[in-house]
């Protein structure tokens, strides 16, 4: 199986935070990012909707030659797998199970989980760490305005941190020993979050999981594959379905370094 062009989703700027450990962890690759822009936030959407426009985006990114797709946002993940697995011929990673095994790896046996308002209600981090886990007890929480403190660059600020305290302070007195970050944006607040809970409670990042399962997975193929040309420099697009320059100067925060070839496109949803 060769895999050397891999597609990241996300709803919208989020899924940097898991193509920036996907850089780091799987040097050969090219990575072709869509971050459905125009439509962002899934969060608060429903799951039909969620479906719909996950699936739109998936076709555009296999119509630009990816031979695995990285479902990098948490909402999508959580409602569209199984709808982009019965129709796609390539192989499909969510952030879902991968974050739970992190958590359950990380010695979890209280894990508290965070994410959006659709996260949340889907109840799939519960089913999937109970799956692997019966025993396991899981305290979940929705923070829905943590993805709009994140976008606005407040990363480290005292708004963030009153929001962040209201949030979070009862599932720090429940008594969790783990906390699963299940949303793109939260690795940018794990300052504030981990301030918060206190230094006893294990910080799981599910980007960093998904990038490790990921490099796991295809590393070395990569480097074997005949039609590869030795030492080819990869390459990193970006696909937006609404550009704007605060997705650029965002974006090169979230992801560490400069975006170059960077394109909008409509997929007339
Ligand atoms: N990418 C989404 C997630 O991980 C957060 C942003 C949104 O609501 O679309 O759940």
């Amino acid at each position: 199986m060769k895999h050397n062009r891999i597609g990241v989703f996300d709803s919208g700027i989020g899924g940097l935070t898991v193509l920036r450990e996907l850089l780091a962890l799987i040097p050969g690759a090219d990575m072709i990012y869509f971050g459905d822009t125009a439509r962002v936030p899934y969060g608060t959407k429903s799951s039909k909707t969620v479906i719909h426009y996950t699936l739109r985006c998936a076709n555009f990114l296999v119509s630009k030659g990816i031979d695995m797709l990285i479902v990098a946002c948490n909402t999508a993940s959580a409602h569209a797998i199984p709808a982009l697995k019965a129709r796609l011929d390539i192989p499909i990673i969510g952030v879902i199970e991968s974050g739970s095994l992190a958590a359950i790896d990380a010695g979890g046996s209280k894990i508290g989980v965070i994410g959006t308002m659709s996260t949340i209600k889907s109840e799939v981090y519960e089913k999937t760490i109970h799956a692997l886990s019966p025993d396991t007890e899981i305290i979940a929480r929705a923070c829905p305005l943590f993805v709009p403190l994140v976008e606005e660059g407040w990363f480290d600020d005292e708004v963030t941190e009153i929001v962040a305290r209201r949030y979070l302070s009862d599932l720090a007195t429940y008594g969790i020993d783990t906390l699963l970050l299940g949303c793109t944006h939260y690795p940018l607040l794990k300052g504030v979050i981990s301030k918060i809970m206190g230094g006893n409670v294990k910080i799981v990042d599910s980007a960093k999981a998904t990038a490790s399962m990921v490099a796991e997975m295809i590393c070395p193929p990569l480097a074997e594959g005949p039609e590869r040309e030795a030492n080819r420099a990869r390459e990193i697009i970006f696909y937006l379905s609404d550009l704007t320059q605060r997705f650029i100067d965002t974006g090169q925060l979230f992801l560490g370094h400069e975006m170059t070839h960077i394109y909008e496109v409509d997929l007339e949803i």
